[in-house]
C-alpha cells in the first residue's frame, strides 16, 4: 500500500514577544507562578488587525509548499485545523484557497482543538493512501490573543496560550519504508465543558466550571446566540478546569503513544523523537517520565511560544526539523490531548 509522507514543513510565529512580566501590565500574575506551573517564559501575539489566523497560516503554508518542491497550484486538497477562525463561518480553508490563488480544490475545516492537527493529518493520510489526492496542505493555526480574558479573572487560562501557525504538505511516499505508519484518534465527551468556550453557541446555557448554572430563556428571540449577559458573564472567553485537564492528559497521551507503538510492533526505545502537543511543559515532562524517554528524545518549545493549540505540533515539528533533530529514517512520534476531550498519536518514519 502507498504510504503518505511529509514532503515539506513550515511555521510562522508573530514578531511581537510578550514575556510573563509583560502580562503583569494586564492582570495580577507573576513570572514565577507561570514558569513553575507551565514552563512558559514568553509567547507571541499577532498584530491586532494586520494578522489573522489565515494570514499566519499562509506564511507557514508558503514555506511548507516551497520545501515540498511544488507551487500552491499543485495543492489538490486543504485541511485547516483551528479553534480561532477568522469568521464563525465559513472556515479558514476557503480563505487559504482564495488568498493563495489555488485551484478550486476541496477545503475541509477541523474543530478538534489541541488534537486538531493530528486529526487533520490522519484525514489527509487516508486520502493519500486511498489514492484520491497527491498534494494535501495540512494547517494548524491560532490567533488566541484576540479571544482571551486578559483581566485577573481569566489569568489561569490567558497566560498559557500564544499565537502561531504550522503547516505540512503530504504526498505519496516514494520509498517503501518511509512515511506515516499509523494514526490513532480518540474522544471522550464526558468532560466536554471542562475546557470550552461556551458562547456564541446554540445551547442557551450559562456555564461555570463545567456546570450549567442558568439559562438564557428570558433573552429575546434571536438574541440568545450572543447576548450582553453572556459577555458580562465572560461566556465569550475560554473556560478551563486545569487540574482535570492535567490529570487526564498525563494518562491519555502515554496510552495513545503505546497504542501506536504496539500497532507497529515497536517499543519506546525505537522512538527517535517524541513531539508532544505543547499544552504545558509539566504535562510533557510527566509523559516523558511515564514513557521513560531521555531528554534528547523529547522536543519542547512551549517555553518560547506558549500553547498554540492546533498549531503547536506542526510548529514544534518544523523547529525540530530546522534544528536537524529529524533525519531520514528516524521514527517520529506525535501525540496530543485537548478540549473535547480528544487525544491522538501519529508514528512517522521520516
Ligand atoms: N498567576 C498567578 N496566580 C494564578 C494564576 C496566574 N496566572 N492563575 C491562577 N492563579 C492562582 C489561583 O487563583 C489560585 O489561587 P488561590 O489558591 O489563592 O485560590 C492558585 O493560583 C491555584 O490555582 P489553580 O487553578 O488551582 O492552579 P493549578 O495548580 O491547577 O495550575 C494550571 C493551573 C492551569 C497551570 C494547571 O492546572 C494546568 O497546567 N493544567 C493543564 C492545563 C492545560 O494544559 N491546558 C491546555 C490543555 S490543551
Amino acid at each position: 500500500m502507498i504510504r503518505s509522507k511529509i514532503a515539506g514543513v513550515g511555521m510562522y510565529v508573530p514578531k511581537d514577544v510578550y514575556t510573563n512580566n509583560d502580562l503583569t501590565r494586564y492582570m495580577d500574575t507573576n513570572d514565577e507562578w507561570i514558569q513553575e506551573r507551565t514552563g512558559i517564559k514568553e509567547r507571541r501575539y499577532a498584530k491586532r488587525l494586520e494578522e489573522t489566523t489565515t494570514t499566519m497560516a499562509i506564511e507557514a503554508a508558503t514555506i511548507a509548499i516551497e520545501r515540498a518542491g511544488i507551487t500552491p497550484q499543485d495543492i489538490d486538497f486543504i485541511i485547516f485545523a483551528t479553534l480561532s477562525p477568522d469568521y464563525y463561518f465559513p472556515g479558514c480553508g476557503v480563505l487559504v484557497q482564495r488568498e493563495m490563488k489555488m485551484k478550486e480544490v476541496g477545503a475541509l475545516d477541523i474543530r478538534n482543538q489541541c488534537s486538531g492537527f493530528l486529526y487533520a493529518l490522519s484525514v489527509a493520510d487516508q486520502f493519500i493512501k486511498g489514492g484520491m489526492y497527491k498534494n494535501i496542505l495540512v494547517i494548524g493555526s491560532e490567533k488566541h490573543s484576540f479571544g482571551l480574558d486578559f483581566s485577573t479573572r481569566g489569568r489561569n487560562i490567558s497566560v498559557i496560550f500564544g499565537d502561531g501557525a504550522g503547516a505540512v504538505v503530504l504526498q505519496p511516499a516514494s520509498k517503501h519504508e518511509q512515511g506515516i505508519l499509523s494514526t490513532h484518534l480518540h474522544s471522550d465527551g464526558e468532560h466536554a465543558e471542562v475546557l470550552a468556550m461556551y458562547n456564541p453557541g446554540t445551547h442557551g446555557n450559562h456555564w461555570a466550571n463545567g456546570q450549567a448554572v442558568a439559562n438564557f430563556d428570558d433573552v429575546e428571540m434571536g438574541q440568545a446566540f450572543m447576548s450582553h449577559d453572556m459577555i458580562d458573564m465572560a461566556q465569550n472567553f475560554p473556560n478551563m478546569d486545569g487540574q482535570t485537564v492535567f490529570k487526564k492528559a498525563v494518562v491519555k497521551m502515554p496510552e495513545v503513544v503505546m497504542e501506536a507503538l504496539n500497532a507497529n510492533s515497536l517499543t519506546t526505545s525505537d522512538i527517535d523523537l517524541l513531539i508532544p502537543h505543547q499544552a504545558n511543559l509539566r504535562i510533557s515532562q510527566m509523559v516523558q517520565k511515564i514513557l521513560r524517554l531521555p531528554d534528547e528524545k523529547v522536543f519542547n518549545n512551549i517555553q518560547k511560544y506558549g500553547n498554540t493549540t492546533a498549531a503547536s505540533i506542526p510548529i514544534a515539528l518544523c523547529e525540530a526539523w530546522e534544528q536537524g533533530k529529524i533525519k531520514e529514517g528516524n521514527l517520529i512520534c506525535l501525540t496530543s490531548f485537548g478540549s473535547g476531550f480528544t487525544w491522538a498519536s501519529a508514528l512517522i518514519r521520516w
